[in-house]
């Protein structure tokens, strides 16, 4: 289908609207690796297990650069137009809707695309253009085709341990991405995460660091994911607000980790031991 100038009207996709910046606790070099790359017109690949903080970087940096940021869920149903847009019908005439990643574009935003290994191939392959040093994204459906402004940035991520054979990423399409491994901060920057996130005190916040830390290193049990940054905020938080520590970490802690009573079992025994100190 294409449209003509006279019945063209844009429909405005969700955006995430500028606040205060929020808190981001930095693990190594990655604030100035991300500038970089967005200063050099460069795509960024961020890899790591769930919870480790790899969102609330993405917001904080385009916050700190100021750009728009546009953040899409990738799943198996995600199609091309649900990225770039589509003609949308209403009071008889035709509109033109962008997709999240042509509004990013047009603005010279961010564009951030979650969990990006659930997408279909034929749905990334639209970012080939768009992540080489083309920097073009064509609108086969319109016939336009927009070259990126030097601010807008594309950024993916994904979760390795999540990771089969078929859900890889195309090698073409990896080797357009600069890469950045997460992993959970180390325990000093992780206790101020806790403080900052859920204004538990120090000691506690640490006790939990040392809980998690301890829960992390159990190997034996045959634990899919280890206890994230987020459920340590999510255990503080229920802490914090009066509830009994340990059925807190059962809750935030335990649970989530396992259907397994057994496993379960294993797991409270060492929060117990934590907390019984
Ligand atoms: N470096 C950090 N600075 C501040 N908060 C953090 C940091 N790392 C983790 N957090 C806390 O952990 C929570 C989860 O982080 P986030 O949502 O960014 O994880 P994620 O890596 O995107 O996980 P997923 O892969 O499941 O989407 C945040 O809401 C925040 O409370
Ligand atoms: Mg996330």
């Amino acid at each position: 289908m294409r449209h003509n100038a006279s019945n063209l009207a844009v429909a405005p996709a969700p955006r995430e609207t500028e606040q205060a910046l929020p808190f981001y606790q930095p693990a190594a070099h990655e604030i100035a690796l991300f500038e970089h790359a967005w200063r050099n017109q460069l795509p960024l690949l961020i890899k790591g297990p769930t919870g480790c903080g790899k969102t609330r970087f993405v917001s904080y940096m385009a916050q700190r650069l100021g750009r728009p940021l546009y953040t899409v869920a990738c799943h198996d149903d995600l199609s091309a137009a649900d990225l770039i847009g589509r003609h949308l019908i209403g009071d008889g005439a035709t509109y033109w809707s962008d997709g999240p990643l042509t509004r990013a574009v047009r603005e010279g935003g961010i564009c951030y695309l979650d969990e990006v290994v659930e997408a279909r191939k034929d749905t990334t392959v639209v970012l080939h253009p768009l992540s080489d040093d083309r920097r073009i994204l064509p609108i086969e459906r319109t016939g336009e085709t927009l070259q990126a402004p030097p601010e807008f940035m594309l950024v993916v991520s994904y979760n390795p341990g999540y990771q089969n054979f078929l859900k890889s990423m195309k090698p073409s399409t990896r080797q357009r991405f600069v890469s950045l491994r997460f992993d959970f901060p180390a325990p000093a920057a992780e206790q101020e995460i806790v403080m900052a996130e859920t204004g538990i005190d120090g000691p506690a916040a640490k006790r939990l660091v040392s809980l998690a830390q301890a829960l992390r290193a159990l190997r034996e049990h045959d634990l899919e994911e280890v206890a994230s940054t987020r459920l340590l905020v999510y255990a503080a938080k229920l802490i914090q607000g009066g509830f009994d520590p340990l059925e807190a970490c059962r809750a935030a802690l335990v649970e989530p980790l396992t259907d397994d009573e057994e496993t379960a079992a294993a797991l409270m025994e060492v929060v117990q031991t934590l907390f019984a100190r």
